[in-house]
């Protein structure tokens, strides 16, 4: 036909841009695809909220079945977050043969797994782009633009709230309190923020990342972390001081045959490329045996950039449907917990 449906559930701070951005972008989708994209109905927790994105033209439910049941939806996006029901409606919506988009690294990080295994039974797309690093084309930099390449390190600051904290501490002199209060109103935090502090949402992003770049299951609870609760001016005015920044660096190390992952707060000398990355910015460096080194730099959080990464996803599952393909390359690892040198 001339018209894809889209469901949404969740319509929060990336809900509202990814409904912004289809009609903002219309006639770029069309130019692509052929067809008009809309989105057809909506699952929120309360009918009443104000919401600042125009909803005249689109179904708001409490009912997940309107949405997952609607045999006009093609795609359904997952912005909704949590695991129990958000991992139940993707899976049924695989189940009804639709392809799903989710920004949920906290879902991805568990059962990223299970649920792509239930998106290639179905013959369905499984694509989380913005599940890491928000606006920046990371998953596909790697599993695509990289695919020729063996992958031997990812590094990178990979979570936007905490490197607002730490930007607005070290350059405004800022207390972490009023930082953490700033990064929840500016919509960049998790609904609850320990797991951004905590290291642990950087945590989920960095075993993403190490199984998409080395293709192996990466558990995470092999993945060492700690935040950056403990951090006080004083220690970033002392690094400072010494030609440091301090930033949360998670990394992914491949040496040895062995796999490392880990999320800690590091010291950067100035000269460093990451450490000049501020606000709600993030970074990926990652380093290839014959590429060298690359890095991938852009908004980690926010409603629109994120959104950017949803609609693509979007477009990328509306053409493999327009073609009659799945396009599970993008995101099919071996995972097999037996390590080989990575791509071998
Ligand atoms: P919000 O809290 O702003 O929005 C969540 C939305 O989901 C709300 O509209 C809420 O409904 C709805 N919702 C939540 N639980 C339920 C439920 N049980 N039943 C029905 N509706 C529900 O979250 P965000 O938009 O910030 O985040 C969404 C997802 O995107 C999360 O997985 C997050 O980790 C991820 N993400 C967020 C980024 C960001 O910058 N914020 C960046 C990248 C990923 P109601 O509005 O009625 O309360
Ligand atoms: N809370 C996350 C962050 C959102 O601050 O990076 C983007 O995944």
């Amino acid at each position: 036909g001339n018209k894809v449906s889209v469901g949404l559930l969740g319509l929060g701070v990336v809900g509202s841009g990814v409904i912004k951005l289809i009609e903002n972008h219309q006639e770029k989708l069309v130019h692509q695809l052929g067809c008009d994209v809309q989105v057809k109905s909506v699952l929120v927790r309360d009918l009443e909220k104000q919401r600042d994105v125009n909803t005249d033209r689109t179904f708001l439910t409490t009912n997940p079945d309107d949405v997952l049941n609607d045999p006009e939806i093609d795609v359904i996006v997952e912005v909704m977050g949590g695991i129990d029901e958000a991992r139940q409606h993707i899976l049924k919506a695989f189940s009804a043969k639709k392809h799903v988009v989710t920004a949920n690294k906290d879902l991805v990080a568990l059962h990223g797994q299970e649920l792509q295994k239930a998106a290639s039974q179905n013959k369905c797309d499984f694509y989380y782009e913005a599940s890491v690093a928000g606006g920046i084309p990371i998953l596909r930099g790697i599993t695509e633009g990289l695919s020729s390449d063996r992958i031997q390190q990812v590094m990178g600051i990979v979570n936007g709230t905490t490197n607002y904290i730490l930007t607005k501490m070290d350059n405004d002199g800022m207390s972490y309190e009023d930082a953490l209060k700033e990064a929840q109103e500016l919509g960049f935090a998790e609904a609850d923020p320990t797991a951004d502090v905590e290291g642990l949402d950087a945590a989920r992003k960095m075993a993403i990342l190490g199984r998409l770049a080395f293709s192996t299951d990466v558990d995470l609870e092999d993945v060492e972390v700690s935040g950056i609760k403990n951090i006080s001016l004083e220690d970033l005015q002392h690094g400072n001081k010494l030609g440091y920044t301090m930033k949360l660096i998670g990394n992914a190390n491949f040496s040895n045959k062995q796999l490392e992952v880990d999320v800690q707060p590091t010291l950067l000398s100035k000269e460093h490329p990451l450490s000049d990355v501020k606000n709600e910015y993030n970074a990926v460096y990652v380093y290839g045996e014959a590429v060298g080194e690359t890095m991938f730099y852009g908004p980690g959080a926010g409603s629109l950039p994120t959104a950017t990464a949803i609609v693509s996803d979007v477009v990328a599952a509306i053409k493999n449907m327009l073609l009659g393909v799945t396009g599970n390359q993008l995101v099919e690892p071996h995972f097999n917990k037996q390590l080989k040198t990575p791509a071998e």
